[in-house]
């Protein structure tokens, strides 16, 4: 036997939203996998073969210490980006437990958008011109300069708002009360008091491009792109993600193989000399202007709703692979399992995923709507991972969050990818239910 284990046998998985359900499918379903243990997952989690669930809250690191230790896993996995800033991954490790998700030093990268443009800024990475500000005057001053130099704004609340903080300005005024609102009923000097991130507005598509990482390696999931607008057309207010696609016809491999060395690997390379190296994904949102590519921000995780879409596509077992990212061997591993360069090796098809949320979201969504046709969906061949719902005493299916469901179709290309996710999605019904139809519409498909 090695002295380090090299597949995970027993796995904890901290979260229970859409992203930790695709996470919990892919991870129980491979080989040597014995059990997962989710804290708090959810019902839909509970379900999937493999895998239990126990009570706990995901913020509190010694609960998630103590579960991890009676559930004896050897080996654990964080999906969202708060139990990261809340130092759970350095609480688990400091246990001597292996884990996928960086401590909440390299976490930072995420969960300040001030540091995020720091690292950036040392690292040589190309990102929005953009300024931190603990103030509104300084703030507004700087977007008077941006808009006078003909640029549109972006204002940002610098800390972690699940893709929520973020307003992007058609003009001067509507930047002055986004930063207005920042800060309203704050007082400057209290250790709390927000800064705001006032951003100069780029124009192109999106591309989410996420590696998993260590001091070792890096190594990119299948490029995915998110809509972040709640409506059609990129209308109404931005979201959690209403909607994602993979691949993309317009960042093929060798594009996406580029973006990891300019961007992932100095990024990492900073943490690294800053003596806080990352052992887990890092998550790389950018803009595709017309001149090359462009960082808006990085996150230290999956994407949600990009990992229901990137994780059906991934064509080689992942937990080993998160387990050597843990163990800082992520090299070694991508050596043994036969895989050269940046990209981990994807099946050739396409997978398209819809969100459908609840009434109201993402300002006030409305829980307790019954949910009506999972089954249905399932049956059509679609894959359904639950992010905000709840099974019943009577086992109704009932809302129980923002984004509700997300669909995924897949299929040989992108339209028939697509098509399958529409037909999945046009199944399910609940009062209220909002939902985009022009999720990779646009394509060329
Ligand atoms: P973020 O949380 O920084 O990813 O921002 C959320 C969303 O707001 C992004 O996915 C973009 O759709 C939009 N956004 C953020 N920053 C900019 C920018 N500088 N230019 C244009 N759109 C932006
Ligand atoms: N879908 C964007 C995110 O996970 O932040």
């Amino acid at each position: 036997m090695d002295a380090i284990a090299r597949k995970p046998r027993r796995i904890l998985l901290v979260g229970g939203g859409g992203r930790e359900h695709a996470l919990a499918v892919r991870l129980a379903g491979e080989p040597g996998v014995a059990a997962l243990v989710a804290l708090p997952g959810s019902d839909a989690i509970a379900g999937v073969p493999g895998v239990s669930v126990v009570p706990g809250d995901p913020l509190d690191a010694s609960a998630v210490v103590a579960a991890a230790r009676a559930a004896r896993v050897d080996f654990a996995v964080i999906g969202p980006e708060a139990p990261l800033a809340a130092g759970v991954a350095d609480a688990l490790v400091a246990a001597g437990i292996p884990t996928f998700g960086p401590t909440a030093a390299a976490a930072r990268i995420e969960s300040s958008k001030a540091f995020c443009h720091a690292i950036a800024d040392a690292a040589g990475v190309r990102m929005a011109r953009a300024g931190a500000f603990a103030a509104p005057g300084p703030a507004l001053a700087f977007a008077a300069e941006l808009s006078a130099g003909g640029r549109g704004i972006v204002v940002k609340a610098d800390g972690l708002a699940a893709g929520k903080g973020v307003t992007v300005c058609d003009t001067l005024d509507e930047a002055g009360l986004a930063v207005g609102a920042i800060f309203v009923g704050a007082r400057a000097e209290a250790a709390d008091a927000p800064r705001v991130v006032v951003e100069e507005r780029l124009r192109g598509p999106e591309a989410s491009v996420i590696v998993l990482a260590d001091e070792t390696a890096t190594l990119a999931l299948p490029a995915a792109r998110d809509h972040k607008r709640l409506g059609d057309g990129d209308a109404g207010p931005n979201t959690g993600g209403m909607g994602a696609y993979s691949p993309l016809p317009d960042l093929p491999d060798a594009d996406v193989a580029r973006i990891v060395a300019a961007f992932h690997v100095p990024l990492l390379a900073e943490l690294a000399r800053r003596g806080t190296p990352l052992r887990g994904a890092l998550f790389a949102g950018l803009i595709l202007t017309a001149d090359g590519p462009v960082l808006l921000e990085c996150n230290a995780r999956f994407g949600d709703p990009e990992a229901q879409v990137m994780l059906p596509r991934l064509a080689t077992p992942l937990a080993p692979l998160l387990l050597a990212a843990a163990q800082g061997r992520l090299a070694a591993a991508a050596s043994d399992a036969g895989i050269v360069g940046f990209l981990l090796p994807a099946t050739p098809d396409a997978a398209v995923g819809i969100v459908l949320a609840a009434a109201g979201y993402p300002d006030a969504p409305r829980v307790g709507d019954a949910v009506a046709g999972l089954p249905e969906a399932e049956a059509g061949g679609g894959l359904v991972f639950h992010a905000g719902t709840a099974h019943d005493a009577a086992g109704t299916w009932r809302v129980r969050g923002g984004r509700v469901v997300t669909v995924v179709g897949r299929g040989p290309d992108l339209a028939a990818a697509r098509a399958a996710a529409e037909r999945a999605a046009d199944a399910v019904t609940f009062a209220g239910l909002q939902r985009r139809h022009d999720i990779a519409a646009g394509t060329g498909v």
